[in-house]
């Protein structure tokens, strides 16, 4: 993309035709790296360390196989659910992620609006290139993810702005108080400039490194919303959430971007799910790239995926209209699976779908 190097002509996105000779989202990875700024390709791919709980996010898919079904009716097949009470047409929502303009000149416009197409649940990160404001006027229904900053004033004024514009539920990143060692943002800064920075944010912020359990009271004495946690590895958070009155929780490692070395997400999953499923709702996010890849975390126990650099692939490649056309890939494939193992609708799907690979 041209926006970072300073070139004038505007890059040019794929039409209907062109996107749809795309058939993955691994198609919209190799075409966003050509179009990209090389900084902001890079800076999404970003990893923490040597890189490796980014690989083993995607490994740990290959670990679980499908269970094929025979002479099951599957004339419809229906991949809706809900999260948190909204209906969602899929079980795939887009994860907060800074600075979509580094992809597309619309940035989060794009992003909600693709959410709106998709029906989905779009998260809008704090560190977002356009205001919380913006998005609400596009949005259906979005969550807010929230880092808490050393500046309560400020934390607290991005909570309500969130709650008035109508935000649905507020995403407390909790795997952040320190940065990760991100070798890949000291190699390659991340580029920003006039047309992409962090909309809702000053030019210098700092998340606050003393945050416990007994914050979060703070937080829910100033916004109704529900609150779900983002970045839980462990059954004993997962517990503490539940104490804590979270109502929904992430399994995630950040896309590998925090701890290197931190287990795949999906593998944190199955202990999680036996501790407090049922207590309260969970998602996973972290190497999804598939249709497959959502019926088994689906089936390992997760409600719903988020998908991270997808997003941004699919908005280098043609805005609202790309990543809408990624979404509909994996829905394709989801279908396709579901009808294959037998789960009509996202209530049939269980345990009994996957297996260990040999
Ligand atoms: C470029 C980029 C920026 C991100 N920014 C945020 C953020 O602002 N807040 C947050 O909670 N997570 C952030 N994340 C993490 C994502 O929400 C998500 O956990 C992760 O990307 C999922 O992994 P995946 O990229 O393999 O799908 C970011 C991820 C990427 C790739």
């Amino acid at each position: 993309m041209a926006l970072m190097e300073g070139r004038v002509e505007p890059p040019v996105y794929l039409g209907p035709d062109e996107l749809a000779r795309l058939y993955s989202v691994e198609d919209f990875e190799s075409l966003a790296r050509e179009r990209m700024a090389d900084a902001g390709y890079r800076y999404v791919a970003g990893w923490a360390g040597t890189g490796e709980t980014v690989r083993m996010n995607r490994e740990a898919f290959g670990r679980w196989v499908l269970r094929p079904r025979a002479l099951v009716d599957v004339s419809t097949i229906d991949p809706s659910t809900t999260v948190l009470g909204q209906p969602v047409s899929l079980p795939v929502l887009f994860a907060p992620s800074a600075l979509h303009r580094l992809a597309h000149p619309d940035g989060e416009l794009a992003t909600a609006a693709a959410s709106v197409a998709a029906d989905t649940v779009m998260i809008l990160s704090t560190s977002a290139s356009a205001t919380i404001e913006e998005v609400a006027a596009v949005a259906r229904d979005p969550w807010f993810q929230l880092y808490w900053l050393t500046d309560r004033e400020l934390t607290r004024d991005l909570v309500q702005r969130a709650t008035a514009a109508g935000f649905r539920a507020l995403c407390l990143t909790v795997d952040a108080p320190v940065g990760g060692w991100r070798e890949g943002e000291l190699r390659y800064p991340v580029p920003l400039d006039a047309t992409c920075r962090a909309a809702n944010l000053p030019d210098v912020v700092e998340v606050e490194t003393r945050l416990t359990w007994s914050s979060l009271d703070w937080l829910r004495s100033i916004s109704p919303l529900p609150l779900v946690l983002k970045g839980i590895m462990t059954a004993q958070d997962a517990r503490l959430a539940v104490d804590h009155g979270a109502a929904a929780i992430v399994v995630s490692n950040h896309g590998g971007r925090q701890l290197d070395w931190a287990q795949a997400s999906l593998d944190a999953l199955p202990e999680i799910v036996d501790a407090v499923g049922g207590q309260l709702e969970i998602l996973t996010d972290g190497g999804v790239r598939r249709g497959t890849d959502v019926l088994k975390a689906l089936a390992l126990g997760a409600r719903a995926v988020l998908i991270g650099r997808p997003v941004f692939w699919g908005l280098a490649t043609g805005g609202a209209a790309g990543l809408g056309a990624m979404v509909e890939l994996i829905r394709g494939e989801l279908v396709s699976a579901m009808a294959l193992t037998g789960a009509t609708t996202i209530a049939d799907v269980g345990r009994q779908l996957v297996s260990p690979r040999f």
